[in-house]
């Protein structure tokens, strides 16, 4: 929270993304404050979330409750069942805690505008 916190205050100083990205690997940005929400797409961003928050027990030939979450279509499909915004949303997926609410509703936003890849 607070290295997310001084990379946007370097951001507004002026400082090139560049110089953040080049840190240690982060959780992706929540894609709201400042930040295009406008097109959000699996590759550009679902993907990230996924890879950061969810495939460390949802890939592979044995993913926790039967659910895969590392490609395209697996997401796609658990989000066109609902369960996955829902246990986003409720809190209980990550089990580590619950995503913030601007990943959410980038998340969210996803599913609304049709799962753009
Ligand atoms: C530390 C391991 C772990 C991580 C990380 C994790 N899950 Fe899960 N997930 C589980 C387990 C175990 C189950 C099956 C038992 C349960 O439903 O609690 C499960 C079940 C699910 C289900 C099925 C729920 C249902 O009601 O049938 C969905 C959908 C899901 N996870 C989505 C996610 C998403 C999305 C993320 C990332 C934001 C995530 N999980 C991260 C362990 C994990």
């Amino acid at each position: 929270m607070l290295r997310a916190a001084t990379c946007l205050q370097l951001l507004m100083m002026g400082t090139s993304l560049l110089s953040c990205k080049r840190e240690k690997p982060q959780p992706p940005h929540s894609a709201c404050p400042g930040l295009d929400t406008t097109t959000i797409t699996y590759n550009g961003y679902v993907a990230q979330v996924m890879r950061w928050h969810c495939i460390s027990c949802h890939s592979g030939t044995n993913p926790s409750g039967g659910v895969r979450l590392d490609s395209y279509q697996e997401v796609r499909r658990s989000a066109e069942q609902g369960d996955w915004y829902r246990v986003m949303q409720n809190g209980s997926m990550p089990p580590s805690g619950k995503l913030d609410d601007c990943t959410l509703a980038s998340l969210k936003k996803w599913i609304d505008t049709g799962y753009p890849q």
